[in-house]
C-alpha cells in the first residue's frame, strides 16, 4: 500500500508570501554598497514600493478560489476545402494537431498566471491544490501539460531529474462521446434539434446570401451556413499564419466579411437560455460546486481548477455569464473567475476577467450584468441555478 498521509504536510500560508529576492537584489561585491542599497530598500519597502511591485498586491487577501478555462494554442486546420491550393499540404503533425508555436503560447500563459497570482497559488505543485480536467482532444490536453509546464516548474525538492525542469502533473478527461463538461460533446438530442433550427434561421438572414453565393463559386463547395463559413475562416486563418500565400479571391471577404459569420457560427451553440442549459449547463454545475465547496469551508485546500478546451467552450461559457458580444477568442484565450471571502462581513463574492490571449499581461475584468458591482456569491449562484438542469440526460430528451 502507498502511504499517503499527507494531512499534516502542507499548509497554505495564512498570509500572501512576500518575494523578497523581486524587490532590490544586494550586491554581493561590496558591503558598503550593500548597506546602501539596502537602506534604501528597507526605505522604499516602507514607502509602500515592495507591496506595489507586487504582481498581486490587489486582494489577494480575499482571494479563495480560481476557476479558468482556456483555449488551446495554435494548431494546424481541421478542414480544408474543395478548391484549396493546399488541400495536399504535409502539416507537420497532421490535421489539428498543436503546433510548437502552441505549446509555446500556453507555456508563456501558464507562466503568466503563475506570476499574477503568485501570492496565491503555491509555487510548489502539490495534487491537493489544483484539479485539471481538458477535453479529450490531443491538442488540449497537450495544451494543458504546457500549461502546466509554465506554472509548475519543478521546486527543487521536486525535481526528478538533472535534466528536465519540468514535472508530470495529472490531467482528467472523459472520452469525447461522455464530456458534457468541457468540450460538451456528449449528445443531447434536444439541443441538436434546436441548435439547427437557429442555425437554419441564421443561415437564411438575407445579409449573408452575396457572401455564401461568393464562397461557393470560389471554393467550389457548397458554403450556405455560416459553419462552413466557420472552418474555411479557421483554416484561411491558420494557413495565413504559417505564411502560405491565400487565393487572389479571398482578398474580397477573407478576414472581414466572413469574421461576423464567423463568430455567430461560435455563438450558435449557446445561442440562447435553453442551448445554453444544455450546452454549458454541466459546467456551470462544475464551477458552482467547487465555489460551493469553498464557501462551505468542504475543502479549503484546492485553490485553482483549470479546464482546457476550444473556442466554442471559450464562447459559451462567456454567453452563459450574460454576455452578448459576439466574440473571436484567440488562441490560449481564457476566463477566470475568482472566489473572493471578505471574512469580516462573512461575505463571498465572484469576480471575472477576460484575457484575449496568451500575451496579454494583466486581465481585463468584466462586469457581470446580472449581478451587483462587486458581485456576492449568492446572486452569482443564482445566475448559474437557472442554466443548469436538475436532469441533463432527461433535459436533453437523450432517452426517447
Ligand atoms: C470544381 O468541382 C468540379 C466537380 O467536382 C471539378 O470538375 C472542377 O474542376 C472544380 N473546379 C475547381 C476550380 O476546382
Ligand atoms: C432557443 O431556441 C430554440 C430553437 O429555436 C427554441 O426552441 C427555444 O425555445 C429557445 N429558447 C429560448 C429561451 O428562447
Ligand atoms: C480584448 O477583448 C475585449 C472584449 O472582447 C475587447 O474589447 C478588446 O478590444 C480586446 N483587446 C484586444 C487587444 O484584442
Amino acid at each position: 500500500m502507498e502511504y499517503d498521509n499527507d494531512e499534516n504536510t502542507w499548509r497554505r500560508p495564512s498570509t500572501p508570501k512576500m518575494d523578497n529576492s523581486k524587490c532590490h537584489p544586494i550586491p554581493k561585491r561590496s558591503t558598503t554598497v550593500a548597506v546602501i542599497v539596502l537602506g534604501l530598500a528597507v526605505l522604499s519597502c516602507l514607502l509602500g514600493y515592495c507591496v506595489l511591485s507586487e504582481s498581486l498586491p490587489y486582494e489577494s487577501k480575499t482571494l479563495r478560489l480560481v476557476i479558468i478555462l482556456f483555449r488551446h494554442g495554435a494548431r494546424t486546420p481541421t478542414h480544408t476545402y474543395k478548391s484549396d491550393p493546399y488541400k495536399n499540404y504535409q502539416w507537420p503533425d497532421g490535421l489539428g494537431s498543436l503546433t510548437n508555436t502552441g505549446k509555446l503560447q500556453l507555456y508563456e500563459l501558464g507562466k503568466k498566471y503563475r506570476s499574477y497570482y503568485a501570492n496565491f497559488i503555491p509555487e510548489e505543485y502539490y495534487e491537493k491544490d489544483v484539479y485539471i480536467r481538458s477535453s479529450d482532444a490531443s491538442r488540449c490536453l497537450m495544451s494543458a501539460y504546457t500549461f502546466l509546464a509554465g506554472l509548475y516548474p519543478p521546486t527543487e525538492r521536486q525535481m526528478w531529474h538533472p535534466e528536465m525542469s519540468w514535472q508530470p502533473i495529472p490531467v482528467h478527461s472523459l472520452p469525447r462521446q461522455l464530456d458534457n463538461v468541457v468540450a460538451a460533446t456528449k449528445s443531447c438530442k434536444l439541443w441538436s434539434a434546436m441548435y439547427n433550427e437557429v442555425k437554419a434561421e441564421v443561415d437564411a438572414q438575407p445579409k449573408f446570401s452575396e457572401l455564401f453565393d461568393y464562397l461557393t463559386k470560389h471554393t467550389n463547395q457548397s458554403m450556405r451556413s455560416v459553419l462552413n463559413v466557420d472552418f474555411l475562416y479557421s483554416s484561411l486563418l491558420i494557413q495565413r499564419e504559417t505564411g502560405l500565400k491565400l487565393p487572389e479571391w479571398t482578398k474580397n471577404v477573407f478576414p472581414n466579411k466572413m469574421r461576423l459569420p464567423f463568430m455567430l457560427s461560435l455563438a450558435l451553440l449557446s445561442y440562447n437560455e435553453t442551448l445554453q442549459r444544455l450546452q454549458v449547463g454541466p459546467l456551470l454545475n462544475e464551477i458552482k460546486q467547487n465555489f460551493d465547496k469553498s464557501v462551505s469551508h468542504e475543502n479549503i485546500d484546492r485553490s485553482l481548477y483549470l479546464y482546457s478546451g476550444h473556442d466554442v467552450n471559450v464562447v459559451s461559457l462567456w454567453r452563459a455569464l450574460g454576455f452578448q458580444e459576439l466574440l473571436e477568442p484567440e488562441y490560449g484565450a481564457s476566463i477566470a473567475l475568482e472566489l473572493h471571502e471578505e471574512v469580516e462581513q462573512d461575505n463571498f463574492f465572484v469576480k471575472a476577467f477576460y484575457r484575449n490571449n496568451t500575451k496579454i499581461e494583466v486581465p481585463m475584468e468584466l462586469k457581470l450584468t446580472f449581478c451587483s458591482d462587486p458581485c456576492p456569491y449568492t446572486e452569482f449562484k443564482h445566475h448559474l441555478e437557472k442554466l443548469i438542469p436538475t436532469d441533463w440526460e432527461a433535459e436533453c430528451q437523450n432517452d426517447v
